[in-house]
This record gives C-alpha cells, sequence and structure tokens, in this order.
C-alpha cells in the first residue's frame, strides 16, 4: 500500500488538493465555483475544495486497497480490532449492516426494549425475529438502567437458537452494563454480540472512563465518533473482533451506503483517530477531571447530578461522568423548561427529557465555557412547591416499563411488509401496529412493528398524539 502516513487519508486528501486540477467529474460545485455566495463564504474556498471525490489517489469506500484502506487498518490497529470500516451514515448504518449480514429471517435477536431505532431497522431489513430482555429502569428520571446477566441467562436458556445479542454499551445517558459478563454468557451460548457503543468512543482513554467494549470480548462494536470525538456530524466506525467475516459486513454495507461518500466524513475519521491516538489520554484525563470538579460544584450547589453510585447495581457497571444528567425535579419544572431557560442564558443540551437534562461534556469544552455552563446552572429558578407541567404533554408517552410488555405477533419485516392502513388511535386496540414510533426525544422505541396495539400502548399513544391521533396497522 502507498500511503502510509500518520493520517493516510487526509494527507491524501491534502495531497491531491494541492494539485489544483481543473475538475471535470462531481461535485457540481466545482471546488466552491458554483454555490450560492452566502454558502462559499461560510465554508470557505478550501474545505469545499476538499469536498472531494472518487479521484485518483483517493481510493473507493465500497473497495478499498489505497488511502481509504491505510486510514481503516491505523484505526483498526488503535482500537484493537481485526478490521474497521468507516461509515458516512453514522452507527446506525453500521448497527443495520451487522444485523442484515449475521441474520436471515426468523432468526432471534436478544437485545433490550431500549436499543435504538437503527436496531430495529436492522429487524425489518433482515426479517429476524426480536426477544426482549427484561430491563431495569431508574423510577426518577425515567430512564433505563440495564438487563442483569441473570435475565440474560434466563433468555438464553428460553431462546436456545437465539443469533445474535445485542447490548448497549452505554445507554444515551451514559450507563454502561455489565458488558463483560453479559458477553461471555451469550458466548458460551454460541451467539454473535453486536455492541451499540455510539455514544462511548472516548471509552477507554482515560481510566474513569468505562472500558472499551472491544476489549470486553464484544464480536461487532460500532462507535459515533462524530457523538464525542472530532469526526464530523454523520461520521462513524464500525470494528470487527475477527476479520472472518468482513466481506459479508462490506457487502451489507454497499447494500445500505451511498456510492459516493463524502470525504470530509471520511478524512474527519482518520484524523480523529489520529487524534485520539497522539493526545486521547491527555485530553481525556484532563476532561474527565473538569466533569468531576463540575459535579463536586453543582453538588455542593444542591444540584444533583446522576452519579455512578445511582446506578452500579445488578444492571449496569458504571456510568460515563462526562455525560452530565441533571434530574429536573429540585427546580419545580420540566426538563424543556430549563433547556428553555439554559438557551437564554447562552447553552443548548444535548437532550431535555420529560424530567431531566442531559448535557455532554467532550475535551472541546475548555474551563471558561464550563464556567459559564456552571453559572448558568446555578442561576436556574427554583420553583418551591411546584408540580412540573408534563413536557409538552407527553410524558405520559414514556418508552417504559409495561404492565403487560407488547406481544410480538409478526416479525417487524412480515408487518412492514404487509398491507397496512391507517386507523384512528381510539379503534386500534388490538390491531398488529405495522410502524415504528419511537418518540425524540430520547428515540426509544413504543410500539415496534409487528405488535399488537394494547390498551396500556394506544392509552401512551394517546398522550403522544392526541386523542384524535391516527396510527399505522396491519390490514387485517
Ligand atoms: C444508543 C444509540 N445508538 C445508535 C445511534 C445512532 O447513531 P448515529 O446517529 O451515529 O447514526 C444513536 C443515536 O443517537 C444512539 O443514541
Amino acid at each position: 500500500m502507498k500511503t502510509q502516513g500518520q493520517a493516510p487519508l487526509w494527507e491524501a486528501l491534502l495531497n491531491y488538493r494541492r494539485q489544483r486540477l481543473n475538475s471535470w467529474h462531481t461535485p457540481g460545485h466545482k471546488d466552491g465555483a458554483y454555490t450560492w455566495p452566502s454558502w462559499r463564504q461560510a465554508l470557505g474556498e478550501e474545505t469545499l475544495g476538499l469536498d472531494l471525490t472518487e479521484v485518483p489517489g483517493l481510493d473507493n469506500l465500497a473497495c478499498p486497497g489505497g488511502a481509504i484502506r491505510a486510514a481503516q487498518e491505523k484505526a483498526a490497529a488503535f482500537y484493537g480490532a481485526a478490521r474497521t470500516f468507516f461509515l458516512v451514515n453514522g452507527a446506525s448504518s453500521g448497527l443495520m449492516a451487522v444485523i442484515l449480514a449475521v441474520c436471515r429471517p426468523g432468526d432471534e435477536v436478544i437485545l433490550p426494549r431500549y436499543a435504538h431505532r437503527s436496531v430495529f431497522n436492522g429487524l425489518i431489513l433482515s426479517g429476524a425475529r426480536p426477544v426482549y430482555m427484561e430491563t431495569e429502569w431508574l423510577a426518577s428520571p425515567g430512564i433505563p438502567l440495564g438487563v442483569t446477566p441473570a435475565v440474560l441467562a434466563r433468555t438464553l436458556k428460553a431462546h436456545p437458537r437465539a443469533r445474535l445479542l445485542l447490548l448497549v454499551h452505554p445507554t444515551y445517558e451514559g450507563i454502561v452494563p455489565h458488558s463483560r459478563e453479559l458477553i461471555a454468557l451469550a458466548h458460551d451460548h454460541g451467539l454473535v454480540v453486536l455492541v451499540d457503543a455510539a455514544h462511548g468512543a472516548h471509552f477507554g482513554l482515560d481510566p474513569m472512563l468505562p472500558p472499551s467494549p472491544l476489549a470486553l470480548g464484544g464480536d461487532y462494536v460500532v462507535q459515533s465518533t462524530h457523538k464525542t470525538m472530532g469526526a464530523l456530524t454523520q461520521a462513524a466506525m464500525l470494528h470487527l473482533r475477527e476479520a472472518g467475516t468482513g466481506d459479508a459486513i462490506a457487502a451489507a454495507l454497499n447494500l445500505l451506503q451511498t456510492t459516493s461518500p463524502s470525504y470530509l466524513l471520511l478524512a474527519s475519521l482518520d484524523v480523529a483517530r489520529l487524534q485520539a491516538e497522539e493526545r486521547g489520554r491527555r485530553d481525556w484525563g484532563r476532561t474527565v477531571a473538569r466533569a468531576l470538579r463540575l459535579r463536586e460544584k453543582l453538588a455542593a450547589a444542591g444540584i444533583p447530578c446522576l452519579a455512578p453510585a445511582d446506578v452500579t447495581g445488578p444492571a449496569a457497571s458504571g456510568l460515563d461522568v462526562t455525560r452530565l444528567l441533571l434530574p429536573a425535579a429540585p427546580f419545580g419544572v420540566s426538563g424543556p423548561e430549563i433547556a428553555a431557560f439554559l438557551r437564554r442564558a447562552g447553552q443548548e443540551i444535548e437532550l431535555a427529557g420529560p424530567d431531566y437534562i442531559l448535557l455532554i461534556i467532550t475535551p472541546g469544552d475548555g474551563g471558561a465555557k464550563i464556567n459559564s455552563l456552571l453559572k448558568a446552572l446555578l442561576a436556574l429558578p427554583r420553583v418551591a412547591g411546584r408540580v412540573p407541567p408534563e413536557a409538552n404533554g407527553k410524558a405520559g408517552a414514556s418508552p417504559g416499563p409495561w404492565t403487560v410488555p407488547p406481544r410480538q405477533v409478526l416479525t417487524p419485516r412480515e408487518a412492514w411488509l404487509a398491507p397496512r392502513r391507517e386507523i384512528p388511535l381510539k379503534e386500534g386496540e388490538g390491531r398488529i401496529c405495522a410502524e415504528l414510533i419511537a418518540p425524540c426525544p430520547p428515540g426509544l422505541a413504543l410500539v415496534v412493528p409487528g405488535e399488537v396495539l394494547t390498551e396500556e400502548v394506544i392509552a401512551r399513544l394517546v398522550c403522544l398524539r392526541g386523542p384524535e391521533g391516527k396510527v399505522l396497522v396491519v390490514d387485517e
């Protein structure tokens, strides 16, 4: 292979750009010459000139043999994988690709119901059948904690032919399960393990952070490099513990991803890996220290944050301390109300749940910025004795836990492909849902295609869509 610098793809991109060749190929904006003036001014000529395509020397994501391959190999070596794929459609495309490559129609996939919606999309594409593990939830705020090894053991016993285990390491809120035990159990039963580490691309870079799931034995690990590292939005990675199934994964990715991947996205993965390799420990060491100091100052001011001790137990092994979850209850207001207050104070948060807010801290957040956040949080008004209004009336649409778990009578794919009809929610009881309903935030599945709409499900959907709302059902 020719290109083997520190960041082979980024260097190849720069070298190509330096030649200043006249472009008679895509993209049509021709180095930014044909774009709207304010757009050109905002992005700058250099950025637009680097928005290149598969020209000689820049390799091809669909069958890499040059700079992309070298960059992927460096990422694999750094993360301890046998093979790494760069993704230009987020972790979503990696999760779907693995499910599509590993599962055939009817195969059972064991998963927690709080999996990301792309996992359900993978089930629709592959025809696999979901088997849910009972999940433990924190009562307040209402977020999923995880699944215990005992529950997985029971599920494996009841489903001896299951094909794949999907783990979320960590949840959106930064909670990590007992992945080592869960993975070992699944392997003992011959299952393939896919780890959704979309929110854990920085794991393992500091001893205070949870371990990288690759170190825990997962067969496939998907990371949204864009969520916590320096890569551009959409840029993510899929790591394989063993190279054996690489061709099947490549084929699935080629089925799902564009044939015109953005080189800005791809190169951002290359430099994000370089940055992690060269400076990751120092950067994340500082970030963890800053996050811990912020937590201490908030605690001293009577503002509690979700702490590792709040989650650690049979269902969770720890918490990413750089993820800050503040319950809204002490303020007597809802999550969206806090978010609106903070926005007026110049701070935009990651997510406002009905009864909490969530913030992400990375090495991009310096001391002065963190101090300005602290100031805004300390200035949050407290409305004593007030019962917070339900956020947009949607708090009742919580994705769990259920009194009676919804019953799956068709696979998500069968329900997706069946003739469907939109009907009023109030006529829905007993019908089979044909759509995935995963209200944002935080996007957890409320109903999965193929599930029977019970009274309890309908009640939650009414909170979400209103009494006159509609739902797509299988037209039986
Ligand atoms: C747990 C989890 N997995 C996967 C994804 C998908 O990641 P991406 O946005 O990179 O496609 C998300 C997105 O928020 C997520 O929260």
